[in-house]
């Protein structure tokens, strides 16, 4: 099972940006817990970031032929565009979205989320560990459809 974890933009600036929303921990060591967590479950993992919309849009359509399922933090742009909503729907893959802080309790217009319709879960203010809940939906999901499949 391959996943791909994608982080929209200014998450690679975590550790300096906004500590009381993200805490002091780095985008390197966020990489690091990801990728020991799959380690230990047995799923490959590509993690990919990127402050750019088309690229994010990129990267989902990548997935289409090179990934099993997609946990996302698309950042900001979890509340404008509706490009990266469209680009889930177009790949049809399971997905999960993610936030490390608690977006339904800051300002108003973090409650609005494009993606949460392509989503089978949204996971918010839990954390860097929030990404490793997210994989494991994704993860369970899929083992679950091989398993009904093969039934
Ligand atoms: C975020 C929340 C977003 O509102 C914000 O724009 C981000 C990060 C989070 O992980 O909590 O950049 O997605």
């Amino acid at each position: 099972m391959k996943l791909l974890v994608i982080n929209g933009p200014n998450l690679n600036m975590l550790g300096i940006r906004e500590p009381q929303h993200y805490g002091s921990r780095t985008y390197a060591q966020l990489c690091s817990m990801i990728e020991k967590h799959c380690e230990e479950k047995g799923i490959e993992v590509e993690i990919y970031q990127s402050n750019h919309e088309g690229d994010l849009v990129d990267k989902i359509q990548w997935a289409y032929e090179n990934a099993d399922g997609i946990v996302i933090n698309p950042a900001a742009y979890t509340h404008t565009p509706v490009a990266l909503l469209d680009a889930l729907k177009a790949v049809s893959l399971p997905a999960a979205e993610v936030h490390i802080s608690d977006v339904d309790s800051r300002e108003d217009f973090r409650r609005i989320s494009y993606v949460r319709q392509a989503c089978i879960k949204t996971v918010s203010g839990h954390g860097f560990e929030g990404y490793l809940e997210a994989i494991d939906t994704v993860s369970d999901y899929l083992k679950q459809r091989t398993e009904n499949t093969n039934k």
